[in-house]
């Protein structure tokens, strides 16, 4: 019997990045087109049922990746629009604890990647970007 695959790649699973997206800050869009991928490949490597070593880099990827965005997107509103900067600080937060955990339990063999996983991350991501950081962006 064939081996079910954890996590399924087929091409309308992956997170596109659309204007929709849009938060009307270039570096921004542009970080988060890069997390995007980050989740893409995490979900192909999934998929293909990678060595754990190589997931574990992507994850790690994802953590350095976000923390440095949510760095850069902090600063711009502690600039522009402080007022909504207390609620981005600990939704970014819970995020980073969140992929440290998971690099924690996979690392340790309680947990892998797996469809589940993948899909939080898809919807954290959007939401986040669509309800969350939507509300700085009218000031761009
Ligand atoms: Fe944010």
């Amino acid at each position: 019997m064939a081996k079910k695959k954890r996590c399924d790649d087929d091409a309308s699973k992956a997170l596109l990045w659309d204007e929709s997206f849009s938060v009307r800050a270039q570096v921004l869009d542009k970080q988060h087109k890069g997390l995007f991928d980050i989740i893409n490949q995490l979900r192909t490597a999934c998929a293909r049922d990678v060595e754990k070593k190589e997931v574990l880099g992507i994850i790690k990827s994802l953590y350095t990746y976000s923390a440095t965005h949510f760095q850069d997107e902090e600063a711009l509103l502690e600039k522009k629009v402080c007022i909504l900067l207390g609620e981005q600080q600990s939704h970014h937060a819970i995020f980073l604890d969140y992929v440290i955990n998971l690099e924690h339990k996979v690392n340790s063999n309680v947990e892998s990647v797996d469809e589940e996983v993948l899909i939080f991350l898809d919807t954290w991501w959007k939401e986040h970007i669509l309800k969350v950081d939507m509300q700085y962006s009218k000031f761009f």
